[in-house]
């Protein structure tokens, strides 16, 4: 289906590690010239766009790395100025970059500067980063897409795809940092949407449940039970796979979804829901 169909070129933020790096390979399978993968690992980061070189369907496609530090505004405006740089436009921006918190303890006894820096990666990192690829997005010409049998479409100036978590709909005990930095990127997504779709820019949202990263290798490390709580909560009975999360991201920057803006997607089998009771 032509709607499912992706060129243009992708920026992701984060691409060193688990969901990232997934959704960069994802870009360069789905048919994209370009793709500029962002991180604040130099070598993971150069080795992923190697590979996704290499998985690129579109024989023009270019790989690129930087490395970027999203809590710091000239790193993230050096960033955006390579992408705009190398491929003169912004067509997608995942912002897939994110940290948990050191320690899974009651508020009272949460570490100040643990949460301080929890909210200036997952939630002022991603202000940055929009409030600098928004300018780019605003100042680019539409792109008009072929869809055969349906005709040419007016796909927008650009689709930014917030990677969120379930701890943006709930909380779970331990984790004030990570719950609070996640909700306040549902406060970022709608911002973004008020202020840019006008203009043809679409932000989204994705909120998977444990995903099977190094992240989620992490939270297994400190909690050992986490596997068996994770089998006994999520219908599929195992973490979602890095992949699942990705082609929720690349859909939302597909021509099918040129009408879906603002939206929370949840990748949590169901839990949020509600309970089950019977
Ligand atoms: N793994 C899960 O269970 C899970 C579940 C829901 C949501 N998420 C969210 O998905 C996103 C990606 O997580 P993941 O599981 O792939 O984790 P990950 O640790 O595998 O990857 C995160 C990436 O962010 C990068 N990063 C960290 N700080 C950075 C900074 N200051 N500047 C630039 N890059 C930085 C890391 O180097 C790493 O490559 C995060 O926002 C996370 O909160 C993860």
């Amino acid at each position: 289906m032509s709607q499912y169909h992706l060129d243009g070129f992708a920026l992701v933020v984060g691409a060193a590690g688990g969901i990232g790096e997934e959704v960069a390979y994802s870009f360069a399978e789905a048919g994209v010239k370009g793709v500029l993968l962002a991180d604040i690992n130099a070598e993971a980061v150069q080795k992923a766009t190697a590979k996704a070189e290499s998985l690129a369907s579109n024989s023009s496609c270019r790989c690129i790395s930087t490395v970027v530090d999203v809590t710091d505004l000239n790193s993230v405006e050096e960033m955006v100025s390579l992408m705009v740089k190398e491929f003169g436009r912004i067509d997608y921006c995942v912002n897939a970059a994110g940290v948990d918190t050191l320690t899974y303890c009651p508020i009272d006894e949460t570490d100040p500067d643990d949460y301080d820096r929890v909210m200036a990666i997952n939630t002022k990192g991603m202000f940055l980063i929009i409030r600098q690829v928004a300018k780019v997005m605003k100042s680019q010409e539409p792109r008009i897409i072929n869809l055969g049998r349906h005709g040419n479409r007016d796909a927008g100036r650009g689709s930014i795809v917030n990677v969120s978590s379930t701890m943006a709909v709930v909380a779970v005990q331990g984790k004030i940092s990570y719950a609070t930095s996640k909700h306040a990127i549902t406060g970022i997504t709608r911002a973004a949407v008020m202020d840019y779709k006008s203009a043809g820019i679409r932000t989204n949202q994705v909120c998977p449940i444990w995903v099977r990263t190094p992240m989620f290798a992490e939270e297994c490390r400190k909690v050992p039970k986490t596997s068996q709580i994770v089998e006994g909560l999520s219908a599929v009975k195992r973490p979602v796979e890095p992949d699942e999360v990705a082609a929720a991201c690349l859909y939302l920057c597909t021509p099918g979804a040129v009408a879906v803006n603002g939206l929370t997607l949840t990748i949590d089998t169901g839990l949020t829901a509600g309970p089950m009771v019977i």
